[in-house]
């Protein structure tokens, strides 16, 4: 018995019972993609040969090879599917023998390998097919985040893409084009629908940080989806600003300029008060010593008359 099952593969596609000859052929796709949350084809159809005319189809058995209960049969006229599952063609005759299998709405759990296998009047056939799923990942979000596990460096960008499938890729450039993925780290993260989420943490280092960055998504053959800019707020003269340390926080450094536009003034204010202040009081000292060279420096020349003094 094992012989004859192997026998079975071996012939691969035609075997009879009762029959000496087979006269069907069931030619399938290799392979179809399917886009999660959209309908998929697996493409089936069942070839007369030898002349053959007037094929009856009898049974058609789907089965998903991770499954054990076919997802689909078709049996004495009767359609049994599973969920999600039917006949792309809802009828068939002599000249239309196209048993592809639709799945409604794709998941990634539809992924893999697929058989269909079909008796008819005139032989029976079987046939492999391969269904990968595919899903755009959503527009990446990229934040700066500050205090980061990474010795000397101690601000990141994170440029976060969920939503696809298979696992795509995270690359960063900079506003001169140059790339810097290699100083990266990738994390993915399987959602529940089986979807992913990737991440990529950009360590910035200070003496290496350029005014902007690019996120850029691709999908598993290498093609770009999505891209998305992060400006960091850094002037020329970042080196002299005193509110260096908040460039990257554009909320921050907005807070800095405030402050500075404030306590400039202030400052120069200040200090012209105290400068008159100190001229003032040597002026008056200088007078002081003028008329009365026995006068303490130190006593308030307001405060007292000549005629209070305790020295006269
Ligand atoms: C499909 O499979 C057949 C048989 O294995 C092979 O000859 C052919 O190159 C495959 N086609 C594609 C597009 O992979
Ligand atoms: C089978 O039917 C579907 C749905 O009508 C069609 O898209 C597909 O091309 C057909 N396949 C063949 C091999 O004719
Ligand atoms: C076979 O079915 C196809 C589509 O279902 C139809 O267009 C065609 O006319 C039918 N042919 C016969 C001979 O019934
Ligand atoms: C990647 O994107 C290209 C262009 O949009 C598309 O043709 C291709 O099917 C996608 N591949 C995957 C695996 O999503």
């Amino acid at each position: 018995m094992a012989s004859c099952g192997v026998l079975l593969y071996v012939l691969g596609v035609c075997v009879f019972a009762g029959k000496a000859h087979c006269f069907v052929e069931l030619v399938c796709d290799n392979q179809s993609s399917g886009q999660f949350d959209h309908q998929s084809m697996l493409n089936c159809v069942i070839i007369p040969t030898q002349g053959t005319e007037d094929v009856n189809i009898q049974v058609v058995f789907w089965r998903n090879t991770k499954i054990k209960d076919p997802v689909l049969v078709f049996n004495s006229n009767e359609i049994k599917p599973k969920s999600g599952y039917k006949f792309a063609e809802s009828s068939w005759n002599k000249t239309n023998m196209n048993v592809s299998l639709l799945i409604t709405s794709t998941k990634v759990e539809n992924e893999g390998e697929y058989t269909c296998y079909v008796i008819t009047d005139s032989g029976e056939a079987r046939s492999k097919t391969r269904l990968s799923v595919t899903a755009k990942y959503d527009e990446p979000k990229v934040t700066l985040i500050k205090k980061i596990d990474i010795p000397n460096a101690d601000k990141a960008l994170i440029c976060t893409a969920s939503g696809g499938y298979p696992l795509g890729q995270i690359r960063w450039f900079d506003n001169a084009n140059t790339e810097w993925t290699k100083g990266a780290k990738l994390k993915v993260k399987k959602m529940d629908n089986g979807l992913l989420e990737l991440s990529s943490k950009l360590p910035l280092w200070p003496a290496s940080t350029f005014p902007e960055y690019t996120c850029v998504v691709y999908n598993s053959s290498g093609q770009k989806e999505h891209e998305s800019v992060i400006k960091l707020d850094a002037p020329d003269d970042a080196k002299e600003s005193p509110t260096q340390e908040y460039i990257y926080e554009v909320s921050d450094s907005k807070a800095s300029a405030n402050t500075s536009s404030i306590v400039a003034p202030i400052l120069v204010i200040g200090s012209l008060i105290v400068g008159l202040l100190l001229a003032l009081l040597i002026y008056r000292r200088r007078a002081n010593q003028v008329r009365r060279p026995s006068a303490t420096p130190f006593l308030d020349p307001h405060m007292k008359s000549p005629t209070e003094d305790p020295d006269v």
